[in-house]
């Protein structure tokens, strides 16, 4: 059935430790020998996930100390479920090191196996960080590492604060169970020392599998890169590309949970138009924008997890295919194969139904597959976009620990960014603080709190725009305030200084006013001393919100989505970046010479195509919920 409906790759084995190793050592390989051999005898090609995401029973009785503890409450967690296992657990280690092995000499050269993905979801559940006993010695270890005095550690962490002050190494618990806030120094230790747990964890794998199948490629399969609390770029470092499990629906009714039903409904079965695509171009940055991406999940109807679990809107599931497709997917793969007759996930959509009829996407997975083909996607080049956004692990762990607004959350002020560039008809790259900046005319950065010399200098031998928001250089790499105050070494680019910083509430704004016109500020307000700089934008008083010094701004205030669309907009046509602002609800994306545009609307739309324009797919008209797509010059 999968080779009839023309799959090209199918992903096993992910969760299947306790059929490959029923009893220590006992290692049983007949039942996936002779499934990859049915695969490969229908031509598919197969990948396998390693099984590390769920310990065996036999393995957590005989060593209970693999389980990770919840940092929040004390409580180890325990079987039953997925993801119970501790990153710093040395015989965890040793453990998954030994089935990955087993897997990857087994079936490394065999030619159905084309490809690998680590573990599952890494950092999912919230499992990034334990409290665990062997979180806590690996963590102790990593201070002596890092610091190698006692003195110095407590002198880069103000521990003279409410007499924190440790004789030794050994003296240091982990930042959890204090009466009130944990030193945030010390959270931001415990947040990059449990970060490269597991990216060690997950890199230790790669290596087990390169060594064992040469030549086939290794990926991992992300939930959103803001909930993972490890550090994206890092993980990223070690493999072939990225790839990302895409919910649209279960991840827009969990981000919209507070939203009115009138702003949430009409996207209750679409998915938020930039929200798919927000992960799918991060995904593409992790995979460095050129190298492609896959959906290693892609959702095929209700799925189980979220609050509410509505049904996608007639035709999604090929909407979200093209659209992954369109910001430079590779490869669109639907979780699940078949619905689950059982367990945790019976409630979730599968392209068949438990008793194998065909459930409502197959119809529009066999007409993905022939357009997907048709138009060529998967071959055209992904082109650089013009402008780029820095996104960067620890200035959401910054913000998240050093709070100072409840309303101030890293992920929505990165996506406030994305949604306006979106919204004006941009590509968009996402990109680390170490990429190459020269391939952009405008460089975003939401929110940089530690910046490295590194990247000022990058900045300065750039052509680019570059626009910083508020917060940016405001920390030391051990969260104090830098000795010159914020933004610290961004001083050298923006030429401004923040005298002090107020937060508000998020529905209690107050007015911004930029070329004549009166936005909003709010959330978080910075008071800046503007030295040289051109003023741009000013507060109700008076005061500078916004300066300009050559080729850096920086925005000392949160604003709204219009302030954004309509500063962003301006930038653009300085620059000579060209808009494509066709109304709500449409979005437009280039791969390569096919240029494509998305309906998000419940009504038709009429697309202002050059009239020469070649369509492949659809036309000008184009009707709620599709897809256009015509040939572009590039
Ligand atoms: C993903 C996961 C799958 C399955 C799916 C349900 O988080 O990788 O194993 O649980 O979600 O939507």
């Amino acid at each position: 059935m999968m080779a009839n409906l023309g799959l090209t790759y199918v992903r096993i084995a992910e969760f299947a430790w306790s059929r490959l190793e029923p009893t220590e050592g006992q290692l049983e390989f007949a039942w996936l020998d002779e499934i990859i051999a049915i695969l490969a005898e229908h031509n598919l090609q197969v990948l396998i996930g390693t099984p590390t995401a769920t310990p065996p029973k036999w393995l957590v009785d005989k060593w209970p100390e693999v389980l990770p503890v919840d940092p929040n409450t004390g409580r180890t967690r325990g079987f039953g479920s997925r993801r119970h296992y501790d990153f710093s657990s040395t015989i965890y280690q040793r453990e998954s090191e030994r089935i990955t092995r087993e897997l990857a000499q087994r079936y490394g050269q065999n030619d159905a196996v084309v490809g690998w993905q680590t573990d599952n979801e890494l950092g999912c559940h919230d499992t990034t960080l334990s409290a665990s006993d062997a979180a806590h010695s690996a963590f102790i270890e990593w201070c002596r590492k890092r610091y190698e005095t006692i003195d110095a550690l407590n002198a880069a962490w103000g521990n003279a604060f409410w007499s924190m002050e440790y004789r030794s190494f050994e003296e240091i618990d982990l930042p959890v169970g204090t009466v009130t806030e944990a030193h945030p120094s010390h959270r931001l230790a415990y947040q990059r020392f449990a970060s490269g747990q597991v990216i060690d964890f997950n890199r230790r794998q790669v290596d087990i599998i390169r060594e064992h199948a040469p030549g086939k490629f290794v990926t991992h399969n992300y939930i959103p890169m803001n909930e993972t609390g490890f550090d994206n770029w890092e993980l990223a470092e070690s493999l072939d590309f990225a790839s990302y499990d895409n919910y649209p629906l279960g991840r827009s009714d969990l981000h919209f949970a507070n939203a009115s039903a009138e702003a949430f409904k009409p996207y209750m079965r679409t998915g938020h138009p930039d929200f798919a695509t927000y992960y799918h171009d991060q995904s593409r940055g992790l995979s460095l924008n050129k190298a492609g991406f896959w959906i290693m999940e892609q959702q095929p109807g209700p799925v189980n997890w979220a609050p509410n679990n509505p049904r996608p809107a007639p035709g999604m599931i090929r909407f979200w295919t093209l659209e992954a497709f369109a910001h430079g997917a590779d490869c669109v793969s639907y979780f699940r194969w078949r619905q689950a007759g059982f367990a945790q996930e019976q409630m979730h959509a599968g392209l068949l139904r438990p008793d194998n009829s065909r459930a409502e996407a197959w119809d529009q997975v066999v007409q993905s597959i022939a357009e997907v083909e048709q138009l060529g996607a998967a071959s055209e080049e992904t082109l650089a976009a013009p402008i780029a956004i820095v996104s960067d692990a620890p200035g959401q762990w910054v913000t998240d620990i050093d709070r100072q607004s409840d309303a101030y959350n890293y992920n929505q002020v990165q996506l406030s960014y994305y949604r306006a560039l979106r919204e004006l008809g941009l590509d968009v790259d996402f990109i680390s603080t170490r990429a190459d900046l020269s391939a952009y005319k405008l460089v975003l950065v939401p929110c940089l709190p530690i910046v490295d010399d590194a990247f000022v200098a990058r900045c300065q031998n750039t052509s680019a725009t570059v626009v910083f928001g508020p917060r940016s250089g405001s920390k030391t790499e051990d969260l104090s305030h830098p000795a010159n105050l914020a933004p610290g070494s961004l001083q050298a680019l923006l030429g401004v200084k923040v005298l002090s910083v107020e937060t508000l509430r998020a529905d209690c704004h107050e007015p911004l006013t930029w070329d004549g016109r009166e936005f909003r500020s709010g959330i978080w307000r910075e008071e800046i001393e503007t030295g040289d700089t051109e003023v741009l934008a000013r507060y109700e008083d008076g005061s500078a919100a916004a300066t300009r010094s050559q080729r850096f701004i920086y925005l000392a205030t949160l604003t709204d989505r219009d302030f954004l669309k309509a500063f962003f907009s301006g930038l653009c046509s300085q620059l000579d970046i060209a808009l494509v602002d066709w109304g709500k609800d449409v979005r437009v994306r280039r791969r390569g010479k096919l240029m494509f545009a998305f309906n998000y609307a419940s009504e038709s739309r009429t697309l202002p195509v050059d009239e020469n324009a070649r369509f492949l797919l659809g036309d000008r008209q184009l009707p709620p919920r599709d897809v256009a797509v015509w040939e572009a010059p590039v």
